[in-house]
């Protein structure tokens, strides 16, 4: 496995895969793997090489957020890439992602309006803008994205959709720990105490999913559910459970088109995000 920190290093190294003819997939990632990572490097692992990009990419934190204390462990994500399979491993420094003149970026409009986009107002742009320029460097076929982050995941198909980037985008499921709680890298800021309280989330979301797999059509009666089970832990501060359309990330009040069901919920200062969604109408 190759690590590079340049951007003329990975397309030398892309050219010559594609001049002998192999696939690429490309898993762009912001560092601190963890088994979700890996299971998108194993889902690329169906083209012929794999790049992982390792950018904590400034563009996406807010002023208040945690772009400072975000976790990083370079050697220990070199490790994960290898062990998963990965070829290439991509991590520039902001330096060479952004130069000082920086003035492009991309917008996705309606689709980043609603859940994360309400608290997060620059966070897609940031996504957008650095996802855009990734493909472009690293050219890949296909691009591997988890569904726990399931607006992003609808946001880029839009977007790649809209601006005709032949690139195909791959969702893939939602990787938990043994008792539920989904895999982030954000799960290292909670202390014990939050550690536990955090199990509401995906108590939450297994609940929403169990009554509409049962056949609950009504959002007000399944959000009503989750939200007091959220409620119920002293520690959890909720920012959203809603459930929308999970082709316009519109509210809806009935379930008879594909949904999708998301929470974002404050653990003392961690904002974690879980949600399930439900297609078989
Ligand atoms: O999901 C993430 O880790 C990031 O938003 C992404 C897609 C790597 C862009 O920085």
């Amino acid at each position: 496995m190759t690590v590079v920190n340049t951007i003329s290093e990975v397309r030398k190294i892309v050219k010559q895969w594609k001049r002998e003819g192999m696939t690429v997939g490309l898993v762009p990632t912001m560092g601190y793997l963890h088994e979700g990572h890996q299971s998108l490097i194993r889902a690329a692992c169906e083209n012929d090489k794999v790049v992982v990009s390792i950018f904590l990419n400034p563009m996406q934190f807010g002023p208040d957020e945690d772009l400072a204390s975000y976790p990083r462990d370079i050697q220990r994500d070199k490790t994960k890439c290898m062990e998963a399979g990965a070829d290439l491993i991509f991590a520039p420094d902001p330096e060479e992602m952004y130069c000082d003149n920086f003035q492009s970026y991309v917008d996705v409009d309606l689709l980043t309006k609603e859940l994360c986009g309400l608290t997060r107002p620059c966070h897609f742009r940031g996504v957008c803008t650095v996802v855009t320029k990734l493909f472009n460097i690293v050219t890949p076929d296909r691009a591997y994205f988890g569904q726990k982050d399931a607006q992003q995941l609808a946001v880029i198909k839009r977007m790649t959709e809209d601006l005709n980037m032949d690139i195909e985008i791959i969702g893939c499921p939602i990787v938990r720990e043994k008792d539920g709680l989904a895999k982030s890298s954000r799960n290292t800021y909670l202390s014990d105490e939050e550690r536990k309280a955090a199990l509401v989330l995906s108590q939450a979301v297994k609940l929403g999913e169990n009554m509409v797999n049962n056949g609950e059509k009504d959002c007000e009666k399944v959000i009503s559910a989750m939200t007091d089970i959220i409620n119920s832990e002293p520690l959890a501060r909720i920012d959203y459970v809603k459930i929308t359309s999970l082709l316009t990330m519109q509210q809806v009040k009935h379930i008879d088109e594909p949904v999708l069901a998301a929470v974002a919920v404050y653990i003392g200062r961690t904002r974690l995000i879980d949600n399930f969604s439900f297609n078989q109408i």
